[in-house]
């Protein structure tokens, strides 16, 4: 196997090729999502909030977002939603089959120049995969930021990812706040979209960035609730979700205006996007 991923792994200097990634674990979160660890043959460096071009021989290629924190090694975490063809497919596989991955592609998150800042992270559904992603890498470094405050909205409790990391995280000192869009049977918590945790919350909006990943319709309320809070368009960043084929600029199948979502996105600050029509 060794020597084959090594081959495999060689052919694949071009970007176009996928290589064989072997599935360690692949574990059922919700009714809808899957989580799976895979080994890649080669070790991957990644920023939080890129993708990977992941496949299966005759059901075709989808980007799905590396969930793991930035740790250059073998093993990526991803988590998956059944959807359609593809996501039902890599949904039948378990330890030992092997799915067919491109990248990482794209633009993340900057990390780096988060440092010091407090961080405001605000989720909706399937958007907490990739900020897990981002969350376990300052968790990893946590003295490098300043406050952690996580607002996730749900459509109801069994749809809440990751239940026992949420725990870990709050016990690392990050600020976690849930809520539910509908009341539901023994849920006591907030009920109600996303944007009505961050009415009474305290943002020093001197020293805050906001970082947004949820379905589209998320983007536009959260982004005017940030702005009563005087968040600047460049303390905002936020993940675009386009249909991809390619993931490197070339098939056009992302295209916003003039931008790439696959190249330059999917993460851009509120800034770089005000003027492209249609990107929110
Ligand atoms: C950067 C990025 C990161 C992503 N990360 C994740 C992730 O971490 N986990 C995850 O589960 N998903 C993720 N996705 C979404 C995932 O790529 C899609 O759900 C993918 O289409 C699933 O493929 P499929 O063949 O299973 O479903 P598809 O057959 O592609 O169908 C998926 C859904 O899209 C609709 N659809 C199909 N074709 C079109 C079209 N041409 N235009 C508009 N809608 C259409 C279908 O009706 C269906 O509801 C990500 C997408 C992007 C762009
Ligand atoms: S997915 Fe082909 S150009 Fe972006």
């Amino acid at each position: 196997m060794k020597s084959y991923a090594r081959q495999r792994n060689a052919e694949a200097a071009s970007p176009y090729t996928p290589v064989p990634a072997r599935v360690e674990e692949a574990v059922k979160l919700t009714d809808r999502e899957m989580f799976f660890v895979l080994t890649m043959p080669a070790p991957i460096d990644h920023t939080p909030g890129q993708f990977l071009m992941v496949g299966l021989p005759g059901y075709g290629e989808a980007p799905i977002s590396i969930s793991s924190p930035r740790c250059g090694t073998r093993r990526v975490e991803l988590c998956i939603r059944e959807v359609g063809n593809l996501t039902r497919a890599i949904h039948r596989l378990g330890q030992g089959d092997i799915l067919w991955v491109r990248g990482p592609f794209g633009r993340g998150f900057p990390v780096d120049e988060m440092e010091r800042k407090d961080i405001l992270f605000v989720a909706g559904g399937i958007g907490l995969v990739p900020m897990r992603s981002l969350i376990k890498t300052m968790l990893n470094k946590r003295r490098s930021f300043g406050r952690l405050t996580l607002l996730y909205g749900v459509k109801s409790p069994d749809e809440i990812l990751f239940k026992e990391e949420l725990k870990e995280w709050k016990r690392a000192g990050m600020d976690i706040r849930i809520t539910v869009d509908r009341p539901h049977p023994g849920w006591d918590g907030n009920v109600g979209v996303v944007t009505t945790l961050i009415g009474p919350l305290r943002v020093d909006d001197s020293k805050t960035v906001a970082v947004l990943v949820g379905p589209p319709v998320m983007y536009k309320y959260v982004i005017l609730s940030l702005g009563n809070k005087k968040l600047r368009g460049t303390e905002i960043y936020l993940s675009l979700e386009r249909r991809m084929k390619c993931g490197l600029g070339k098939c056009g199948h992302c295209q916003i205006n003039s931008a790439y979502a696959c190249q330059e996105g999917p993460v851009f600050s509120l800034a770089d996007i005000r003027h492209l029509n249609e990107a929110i």
